[in-house]
């Protein structure tokens, strides 16, 4: 039976949907390097609870073992070594000692793993993440690293953390911040201290946007040419809205990262509600006249760029849909109805708008406007 905390609360469905989120990328980042045999790999999960919640739902850390028990056999034929980073420090000492019940659960789960255990180091720490980040700051630079900061709150989205790993290129890291905070807390000397956000013009978004608007600002705090891309996934809870800050600067993250937005939401892959109102755009109002949604949009914007002669060949309109936040299917979709349309030619007989045929093939298909 795992450890559990008696002192948490049972998951909720925000909480799995963030955790499912992060565990399904780590589905995606393990084999991209095992398969290109990285020596060592390292995963930090800075905030990482106590292994199990109170029902014994696996919380990060187990989440992570099990995902590198399902491709244990790779690991091992490539001869690749795990370093796996599990920090939980509580702050509230008269809490029972959660640092005590993440090295149980982690522990209990290797004793009967391993093979898991034979392939991975293991660094327990319980330090407080502003003390511990900066100790392990080389160790994240120096080889493939996927980050995890899964904190309470907003603190640790500040920019001395973020143009960190702006400098970083082949780390990729998901954030967890309780967004919404901002509306009533931003303006406070406390919130001021840690991030600094135009929380007057975050205000003036929709509420259910906050998060997303949230990230255009975090974007903007970047050096103006930077390769990192940041990524929303904004999660409703109850009348709160946190969420997700994935960044990345290869576009094979992105790609991953996208790829599992956008299956957990086909309308909207931003989200785990209808955040634009996409359902009713989907329908003609009272008028008899429709609002385009998300998809439709990028697709108008992806065909007046082509139209435009902007953007001239499946590499552009890739980068263009992972600019947008789109995967490259919403943008080869367009690229079919205008070449149907006779708005657009061009010689393959697909437009080839996906991670393999633009940057592991090299496979120029360039559009050709009629003459
Ligand atoms: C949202 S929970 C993390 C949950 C965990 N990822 C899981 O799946 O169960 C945040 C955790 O960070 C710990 N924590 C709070 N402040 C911290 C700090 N300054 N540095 C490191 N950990 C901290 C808390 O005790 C708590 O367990």
């Amino acid at each position: 039976m795992p450890s559990k905390d008696l002192h948490e609360d049972p998951f909720d469905e925000s909480t799995i949907t963030k955790l499912e989120i992060f565990e399904d990328y780590v589905q995606a980042w393990i084999p991209t390097f095992v398969m290109q045999e990285a020596p060592i790999i390292c995963i930090f999960d800075f905030f990482a609870g106590t292994g199990y919640d109170l029902n014994g739902i696996p919380g990060s850390p187990i989440r992570l073992l099990r995902k590198i028990k399902d491709h244990i056999g790779y690991i091992i034929e490539k001869s690749v070594r795990i370093r796996l980073y599990l920090n939980e420090y509580e702050p509230n000492r008269t809490k029972q000692n959660k640092y005590q019940l993440l090295q149980d659960a982690c522990n209990e789960y290797l004793a009967i793993n391993q093979d898991v255990k034979g392939s991975i180091d293991l660094i327990f720490t319980n330090k407080d993440f502003e003390t511990l980040f900066p100790k392990l700051l080389s160790e994240i630079k120096q080889h493939p690293s996927l980050v995890y900061i899964d904190q309470n709150g907003i603190k640790f989205l500040s920019d001395k953390y973020l143009l960190e790993f702006e400098k970083m290129v082949q780390t990729d890291f998901l954030y967890f911040v309780s967004s919404s905070y901002f509306l009533w807390l931003g303006n406070t000397d406390e919130f001021k201290k840690h991030v600094t956000l135009d929380v007057d013009s975050l205000k003036k978004g929709s509420f259910s946007l906050v998060h997303r608007n949230l990230i255009t600002q975090l974007k903007q705090k970047l050096p103006g040419k930077t390769k990192l891309k940041l990524y929303p996934f904004s999660i409703k809870k109850g009348t709160n809205i946190f969420g997700i800050v994935f960044g990345a600067s290869h576009p094979l993250a992105v790609e991953k990262f996208l790829g599992i937005a956008w299956k957990r939401n086909e309308i909207n892959g931003q989200a785990n509600f209808d955040m634009d109102q996409d359902f009713r755009k989907a329908q003609l109002d009272l008028f008899g006249t429709k609002k385009l949604t998300k998809i439709e949009q990028f697709k108008e914007n992806l065909k007046k760029r082509i139209l435009s002669g902007e953007i001239r060949s499946n590499f552009d309109a890739l980068n263009f849909a992972y600019e947008e936040g789109h995967i490259g299917r919403h943008a080869a979709e367009t690229l079919k109805e205008m070449k149907q349309k006779g708005e657009i030619n061009f010689t393959a007989t697909s437009p080839y708008i996906t991670y393999d045929k633009v940057y592991r093939e090299r496979q120029l298909v360039d559009f050709n406007l009629p003459k």
